[in-house]
């Protein structure tokens, strides 16, 4: 686990706190359609308020390239942000005349060329608004900007109660696990997940790898999956990811069975087969009931979950069924005390929220690609810095 302050260590009433969040959350027309983030981040908000900070909020929105990007603006983000923190949030407004407990939004960092180019000078200049720094963006960690890296060695810098969260659940999900642990991985593509792989038949003892991706696995195995989508530049890869979980005692775990159909568009004509008998003009959009059988099997004793990507084509209707019984065994599980439970990155949430089970896991990162380099083992820059920043 990385060593960082968190706000039990900082005195922060009547200082000037530099919150860098993110509040990249999504937005329709100039609303918020989704304020997951928002709610994870405003607990850190309100306690600094609360304890008579003067809070300022710094994030970046989408990626406006170091412009002024109108549509691109924060200032939508303020009202729900309001809400969830219980009090008023200024937005954009001069910082200096702020009062202890006063909330401030700030616009956009992206707006600034110097943002992405971790540019010292523009991080000086935003430092010079605070007396500390409270990074609690764990889904922007894996970005080395001027506000989540460069302004950490700037200031004196602590965790964010979400960040905190964040590292907590990851460590114990795969740094200091409870094992046997068993890691679930699906999505589209081998490709984006190399490193993803190769780290965790390193970690772990069971690797399930679902979504298209397996067709890749399957291929390189000699399997025939007919019109199924299968990365074959990538199938040397699926065979170096196999060799290295024979070489670290990690069993790898493939469909044995899979739903099918010859047309990829919701409630097409499908059927349920054995994972050797997919016909040439037929396409894998889940995995069968066989396999979600072994999956439970393989369950009972895991004491460590890890979950990134779909089991199959979940958001077409009927190929959500595995990947929503998978995530409904991971729940009860859960529930019954047996296991911790850690998802995140991509269509995981989605898959989660779709199956209903989003409350029931231990923990689900609010993080796309952070969570996926956590998982590649890179070490992020934005907890790097909260480490080695300079004390109170
Ligand atoms: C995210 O949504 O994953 C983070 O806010 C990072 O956004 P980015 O991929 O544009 O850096």
């Amino acid at each position: 686990m990385p060593n960082f302050r968190t706000l039990d260590d900082i005195d922060v009433k009547g200082k000037r706190v530099l919150v860098r969040a993110d509040l990249n959350v999504p937005m329709q027309d100039g609303v918020v359609t989704d304020t997951l983030r928002i709610d994870r981040q405003a607990p850190t908000i309100r306690e600094l308020a609360g304890k008579g900070a003067r809070v300022i909020v710094l994030s970046h929105f989408d990626r406006p390239k170091g412009k002024v990007v109108p549509s691109m603006s924060l200032e939508p983000v303020a009202g729900p942000l309001s809400k969830a923190i219980g009090r008023a949030v200024g937005f954009n407004v001069d910082t200096a005349a702020m009062k202890d407990g006063d909330v401030v939004l700030l616009e956009n960092t992206r707006f600034h060329p110097g943002e992405e180019k971790n540019d010292l000078d523009y991080a000086r200049q935003v430092a010079a608004l605070g007396d500390l720094f409270v990074n609690d963006a764990f889904s922007a960690a894996h970005r080395a900007h001027a506000t989540t890296e460069a302004i950490a060695h700037l200031l004196p810098a602590a965790a964010g109660r979400s960040m905190e969260q964040e590292l907590t659940h990851l460590d114990k999900a795969l740094g200091n696990p409870e094992r046997p642990v068993m890691a679930v991985v699906g999505g589209a593509k081998v490709s984006t997940k190399i490193a993803l792989l190769e780290n965790l038949v390193k970690r772990v003892e069971t690797l399930v790898i679902g979504g298209a991706m397996a067709n890749t696995f399957l291929t390189a195995e000699g399997i025939e999956v007919g019109k199924s989508l299968v990365e074959r530049d990538h199938i040397e890869t699926a065979l170096r990811v196999i060799h290295l979980s024979t070489e670290s005692g990690c069993a790898i775990i493939l469909p044995v069975d899979a739903v099918v159909a010859h047309n990829f568009k919701a409630h097409a004509k499908h059927r349920t087969v054995d994972i050797r008998s997919v016909g040439a003009d037929e396409m894998i959009l889940d995995v069968g009931p066989k396999s979600i059988d072994e999956f439970k099997q393989r369950l009972i004793g895991t004491r460590t979950l890890v979950w990134n990507g779909p089991l199959g084509a979940f958001e077409t209707a009927p190929f959500d069924k595995g990947t929503v019984a998978a995530a409904k065994a991971v729940a009860e599980a859960t529930k019954a005390g047996n296991l911790l439970s850690v998802a995140g990155g991509g269509d995981t949430v989605a898959a989660l929220n779709h199956a209903g089970v989003s409350d029931d896991f231990t923990y689900v990162s609010t993080a796309g690609g952070a969570f996926l380099e956590w998982l590649e083992g890179q070490e992020l820059p934005g907890v790097a810095a909260l480490v080695a920043s300079k004390g109170v």
